[in-house]
């Protein structure tokens, strides 16, 4: 084995994958925000993007998230029938098949994106929810070796 080759099998153990998570003001981000004060773990991966709604999230989001570095992104909002704005989150859903069969066709595997519904008292949910995409996109690796 050379030098290079073990420098490389070093950085593929020590990477850790990077998700952006956005959440909805009125749900998931203060179920992300209570995760936080009720000290409940998760891992350190994501990097939190406050929206509105998740009926704001576009397409145009999820792959400027990725082509910027991001390896995995999670959409996390309220529970059909919470939406603060009524029906954001029915017409994200709605979009949501459409989305992932685009963001294959961009070369993406579409495991790296994950939508969750989390309301403002469930930590855990949202908790689990990263652990869940973290170790899926763990499982993918970086996404620049998807992109190559
Ligand atoms: Fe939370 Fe619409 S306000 S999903």
């Amino acid at each position: 084995m050379t030098t290079k080759t073990a420098a490389k099998i070093d950085n593929t153990e020590s990477w850790e994958p990077r998700i952006v998570a956005f959440c909805c003001n009125w749900c998931s981000y203060a179920g992300a925000d209570l995760a936080g004060t009720s000290r409940i773990q998760y891992p350190p991966n994501a990097r939190i993007l406050r929206v509105n709604c998740t009926g704001r999230i576009s397409l145009e989001f999820i792959l400027a998230a990725l082509e910027m570095g991001a390896d995995g992104v999670l959409v996390s909002g309220c529970h059909p029938g919470d939406c603060h704005y009524t029906s954001g989150n029915l017409k994200l859903r709605a979009r949501w098949t459409i989305m992932k069969k685009a963001i294959e066709q961009a070369g993406v595997d579409p495991r790296r994106v994950r939508l969750q519904w989390a309301s403002a008292s469930e930590a855990q949910i949202f908790a689990d929810g990263v652990r869940t995409l973290v170790k899926q996109v763990k499982e993918l690796g970086p996404i620049m070796e998807e992109w190559k």
